[in-house]
């Protein structure tokens, strides 16, 4: 009996299986964020391919919130009715929708990868803006990275919390199931959480109260809108990585899965890193499971595995050891978006599972 595809259950929701594509930033919008056929076909071929879970990209919640010009967001009842059919078609095909709502902060106004990934400063071009972030002065860019920077101010935050409890009511209208808070990877949520980058001295920076209280608002906005009968997840970076000084760390993330799970999150998404250039990560296969791991054992909250997990058999052997609840995979689903199809035909062996214009591929 394969555990991957078991159903998992969270409030009303029934995932058919355990197995998640991963939020990706496809960069593939005009500037208006609004996703187009690109959006439809990569997320609907992922669909199509038998994740049980089909997440978008980090969808910015503001504008100022795009890590580039080209990312996808949900600051109006325009993107949500453009995002309503791709919901609906990845419904159809089994899965559950699922939107990423993001604030890129500091690591915001750049140039698509492609381009060089290069902040775009608005004084020279109007195709950038000015960033957010806790504290400026303390915040290390990464190399080459001097984009124009804004301390956020208390009004500036409370626009932010705002502007994601209007992201999740848009979210619910254009037909998501989950609602993910991204918290990880050095953006907004992160910056704040981490010492490394958070050097505050009001009720936002200092103690790990401190620090944690925006993430908290805005899970607890979200929360608000998000009915009882869906799930919640926040996405975190388990570690920095920095252990050579102040920084965020497993023994916080545990601490915080744990209030996390007292504001009604369902499930905590454990990625890591993405905060400062100096991180060391061990990376190779798994090498975020045991962060994923140990915040399930110690918390009892649900959690998500990602990172370098590409086989279906290692997806299997992951939830079969408790290790997570959920598998997310995200650069195996762009190599191949019939991962899923072919996890269950290894796993599995149900061809009713694919789908039926293409069962006879398998009969
Ligand atoms: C092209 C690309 C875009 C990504 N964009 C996002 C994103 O929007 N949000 C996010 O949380 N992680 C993002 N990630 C990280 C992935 O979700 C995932 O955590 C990471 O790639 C590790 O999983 P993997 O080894 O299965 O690829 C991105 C990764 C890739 C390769």
């Amino acid at each position: 009996m394969s555990e991957l595809f078991s159903t998992l259950s969270m409030r009303e929701v029934e995932v058919p299986n355990r197995l998640a594509v991963s939020p990706m930033c496809q960069y593939s919008c005009e500037p208006d964020g609004l996703p187009t056929e690109w959006h439809r076909v990569h997320l609907g071929s992922r669909a199509v391919g038998g994740a049980g879970i089909v997440m978008t990209e980090a969808t910015a919640v503001e504008p100022r919130g795009r890590i580039t010009p080209a990312d996808l967001g949900i600051w109006s009842d325009e993107h949500a009715a453009a995002l309503e059919p791709i919901t609906e078609f990845v419904r159809e095909q089994g899965g559950v929708p699922a939107i990423q709502l993001a604030h890129a902060g500091h690591k915001a106004s750049k140039t698509r990868p492609w381009e060089g990934n290069v902040p775009i400063h608005p004084e020279e071009n109007d195709d950038g803006w000015e960033v957010l972030s806790p504290s400026p002065s303390g915040y290390p860019p990464f190399p080459g990275d001097d984009p124009s920077i804004r301390k956020a101010t208390h009004d500036d935050i409370a626009d932010v919390v705002e502007a994601y409890r209007a992201a999740a009511e848009r979210s619910l209208a254009a037909g998501f199931e989950i609602a993910e808070v991204h918290a990880a990877h050095g953006y907004l949520l992160h910056e704040f959480l981490s010492p490394a980058t958070n050097h505050r001295e009001d009720e936002y920076g200092g103690s790990f109260e401190n620090r944690t209280r925006f993430v908290r608002e805005v899970v607890t906005a979200v929360r608000e809108v998000w009915p009882d009968d869906k799930p919640v997840f926040v996405r975190i970076s388990g570690t920095d990585w920095l252990a050579d000084r102040p920084s965020w760390d497993i023994e916080q993330s545990v601490r915080l899965a744990s209030d996390l799970k007292e504001l009604g999150v369902d499930l905590v998404d454990v990625s890591s890193g993405g905060l400062h250039p100096d991180q060391n990560p061990p990376g190779g296969p798994n090498f975020q499971v045991p962060l994923a791991e140990q915040i399930r054992e110690e918390t009892g909250i649900a959690v998500g595995a990602v990172g370098g997990i590409t086989e279906p058999e290692q997806a299997e052997a992951i939830v079969q050891n408790g290790r997570a609840d959920l598998v997310l995979v995200g650069r195996e689903f762009l190599r191949d978006p019939y991962f899923g199809l072919r996890a269950a035909d290894e796993l599995a062996d149900e061809p009713e599972s694919w789908p039926i214009q293409y069962r006879r591929a398998v009969q």
